[in-house]
């Protein structure tokens, strides 16, 4: 697997992470919305207590003497037990997303890599994910092909 760059470090999300950049590299994707260090503390115990979330983020301790918040990458696994296959498992990817000027440099990789080693160690049979069209080049170079079609129903 591709190296990190020199001094980056892959790491679990933390109930500190609130205001290092993890909801900045989130707001690539999309709005983000603006919530207090209470209401995210809150969400955090809330899927820690499911024990089926892995939050990863990638960090640059190195930012930080430049005034820069250290988190530049973050992604999620989900862990869906099913009844089917045995009492199987799904892992499914979200959330992928690396700061703009961080992009490029196989952060998205070792993201996408980390999270499927997870899926893997906990018993998952396959990870899925939803992706745009502009995205699927990416994720035929982590390992995935595509599979299925994506349905939705909005509130
Ligand atoms: N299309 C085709 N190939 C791509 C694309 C793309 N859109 N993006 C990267 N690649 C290639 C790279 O060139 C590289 O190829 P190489 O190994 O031959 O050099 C390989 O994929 C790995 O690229 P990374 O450097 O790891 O990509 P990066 O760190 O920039 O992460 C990502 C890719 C996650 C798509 C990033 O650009 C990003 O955050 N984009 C905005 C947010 C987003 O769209 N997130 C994904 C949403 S889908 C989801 O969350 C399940």
């Amino acid at each position: 697997a591709a190296a990190l760059p020199e001094g980056y470090k892959l790491r679990a999300l933390e109930k500190r992470d609130y205001n290092d950049g993890f909801l900045d590299c989130l707001r690539v994707l999309t709005t983000v919305g603006d919530f207090s260090q209470e209401k995210y503390d809150a969400q955090f115990d809330k899927l820690k207590a499911q024990e089926s979330y892995y939050i990863v983020v990638i960090e640059d301790p190195s930012r930080v003497a430049e005034g820069k918040k250290p988190i530049v990458a973050t992604g999620a696994l989900i862990i869906e037990h099913k009844f089917i296959h045995s009492l199987g498992a799904v892992g499914h990817i979200e959330d992928i997303a690396v700061a703009k000027d961080q992009q490029g440099k196989k952060l998205g990789l070792r993201l996408i890599h980390a999270l499927d080693f997870v899926a893997e160690k906990v018993g998952c049979y396959k990870s899925i994910l939803d992706c745009s069209e502009a995205n699927e080049g990416f994720y035929v170079k982590c390992g995935f092909r595509r599979a299925g079609l994506q349905m939705a129903h909005y509130y």
